[in-house]
């Protein structure tokens, strides 16, 4: 991943956001909408694939999103099912390496499976990283992080002076890859809806009106020039790098 061309962000998070709208302005159930998102995933790995991305993390199913009607929730596992099951061999024939994060014991047991063997069958794949955050909140991970390290203390493993920010990145989902380099957001809202709130302390930050099922190529290649324009600073000035984006400190 480090020899990625310059201006390539090694790591893409995004929210795919805009399925319900999509069907709604075609008065359609938005559950079709969904169905309609899951082509625009394929767009959106490609492009990782092509371009050489070598992470990229999908805000698939938030931990608010369990809210929602029972009808919709329903139809949202049907197709997490039909997915897994239709997409899996063919990600991992592409070299694709999936996980997933969040809360999975709240899945049914049929997606807890599937996921398991999606993730044990494409363990030693490396062209990409392909992170499905499901049942994810970003608080939830920052609690389970402080969790994990009070347990320790308590146990006499670590010390409370230990507890600092590298200590809570390692025990964070995501500990083993490089913070996202850029975020995308469709469906034209501004906000991070508790996506990965530690891990995106100096991610670069890009909004799109187009809604997710609409997805395609041309808007993901604006993404990355205006990636590539940017200069990220991480708190220095810009005569401090003397041209050079200085390594991401918490990657
Ligand atoms: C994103 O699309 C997919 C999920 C949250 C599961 P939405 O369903 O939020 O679509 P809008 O935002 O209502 O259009
Ligand atoms: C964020 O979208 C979650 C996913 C895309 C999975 P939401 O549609 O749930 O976010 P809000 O409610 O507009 O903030
Ligand atoms: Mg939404």
């Amino acid at each position: 991943m480090s020899t990625v061309p310059a201006g390539i962000p090694r790591h893409l998070a995004v929210i795919m956001d805009g399925n319900g709208r999509w069907a709604e302005r075609r008065k359609r159930p938005r559950a079709i909408g969904h169905r309609a998102g899951a082509r625009a995933v394929n767009v959106c790995i490609d492009f990782c694939l092509e371009r050489g991305i070598g992470a990229l993390t999908l805000f698939a199913f938030s931990s608010e999103n369990w809210g929602r009607p029972q009808e919709e929730v329903g139809a949202l596992m049907k197709l997490f099912l039909s997915a897994l099951d239709r997409e899996v061999s063919e990600l991992d024939r592409r070299g694709v390496r999936v996980r997933f994060i969040g809360e999975r014991e709240r899945f049914p047991a049929s997606i807890r499976e599937r996921m398991a063997s999606a993730e044990a069958l494409t363990a030693g794949n490396q062209r990409l990283h392909l992170v499905i955050a499901a049942s994810y909140g970003g608080r939830q991970d920052i609690a389970q992080a402080a969790r994990s390290l009070a347990e320790d203390v308590l146990a006499g493993r670590l010390r409370s002076d230990e507890i600092n920010e590298n200590t809570m990145a390692s025990r964070m989902a995501l500990a083993d890859l490089p913070a996202p380099d850029l975020f995308i957001r469709t469906g034209g809202d501004h906000r991070v809806s508790n996506f990965l709130l530690w891990q995106l302390a100096y991610t670069e930050l890009w909004f799109t009106e187009q809604l997710w099922p609409d997805l395609d190529v041309p808007t993901l290649q604006r993404a990355l020039e205006d990636y590539a324009r940017r200069e990220r600073r991480f708190g220095l000035t810009s005569a401090q790098l003397g041209g050079h984006s200085p390594e991401n400190p918490s990657a």
